[in-house]
């Protein structure tokens, strides 16, 4: 396995592959877990050559957010990676190198990001965008894999995608979670054993809006129940359901609706969803 820090040596070694060698992509932060690595073992069987990235992008975190305090282990990372079959993991380890000039260059996908994390992480999806962006450039990969977890993020890089005209294919894949439900995410490590199991009130709210809805129930409202009392004593950043394409608020499912949910344990903040499909 190949670890590049610069640009450039991602650049020339994409450079030195032939047209027919298909190459596939996994960006992460890093800490890698199972929902990661499921996206590696995917990305491993679509393409010829696959490349992991791991950043932890300064761009994407707000003032008042955890960047400091992002969990980093890139020795673990890299063992596992390369278990995964990755062949090239690019890991710029100066933000300088992805931002070289600053950060005068943006990349917003507008409309998808008005609810949800768009509206209690401003800016937050201008980073994620202007990163992929960038990292797409570097690796122009013929397949980038993404999970489902981040359901907004995923839908926002699919515009982002078509709109640019990037090329290749961008793959949505399923949320890994821990036996017990918790969905699985590196901010999971930031949690004390207590926050950790009061965690789980997030899967089980979401088991339990499911439940309404294949019991009949088709009304926002009816479907969403009490989430602060549900979460408690998690505090609700938002529970909501919005259409599944467009991501506006829904009054009632008659389409794929999303029911997203962000709630903040201990201080760590975690988001988990479900697709209800009539
Ligand atoms: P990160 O949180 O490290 O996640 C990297 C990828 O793994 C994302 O596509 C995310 O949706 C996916 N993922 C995380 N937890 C998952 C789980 N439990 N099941 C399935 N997939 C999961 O998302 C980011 O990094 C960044 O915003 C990034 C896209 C790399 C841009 O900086």
């Amino acid at each position: 396995m190949l670890v590049f820090r610069t640009c450039s040596e991602m650049q020339v070694w994409r450079a030195s592959l032939d047209h027919a060698t298909r190459v596939a992509f996994v960006p992460t932060m890093g800490y890698l877990h199972e929902g990661h690595l499921s996206l590696l073992r995917e990305a491993r069987r679509r393409g010829d050559r696959l490349v992991l990235s791991i950043f932890v992008n300064p761009t994407q975190f707000g003032p008042n957010e955890d960047l400091a305090r992002y969990p980093r282990d890139e020795a673990g990372d890299l063992a596992k990676a390369s278990e995964c079959g990755v062949d090239v993991a690019f890991c710029p380890t100066d933000p300088r190198e992805l931002y070289p000039q600053g950060t005068n260059t943006w990349v917003e996908v507008q409309g998808l990001d008005r609810h949800l994390c768009g509206a209690s992480r401003p800016g937050h999806f201008r980073g994620v965008c202007t990163v992929v962006a960038k990292l797409w450039g570097l690796v122009r990969p013929d397949v980038a894999l993404f999970g489902e977890k981040d359901f907004q993020q995923l839908a926002i890089l699919r515009r982002m995608h078509a709109d640019l005209f990037l090329g290749g294919e961008v793959v949505g894949m399923p949320i890994v979670r821990e036996p017990d439900g918790l969905a699985m995410s590196s901010r999971n490590a930031n949690l004390s054993p207590e926050a950790r199991a009061q965690a789980l009130a997030i899967s089980r709210w979401l088991a339990a809006v499911r439940q309404r809805f294949e019991a009949g129930e088709r009304e926002a409202t009816a479907l969403l129940g009490d989430p602060a009392a549900a979460l408690a004593p998690g505090r609700v950043d938002y529970a909501s359901l919005v259409d599944a394409d467009d991501l506006q608020p829904v009054t009632e499912v008659a389409k794929p609706a999303l029911c997203a949910v962000a709630a903040f344990f201990g201080g760590v903040r975690l988001i988990d969803n479900t697709v209800l499909r009539p």
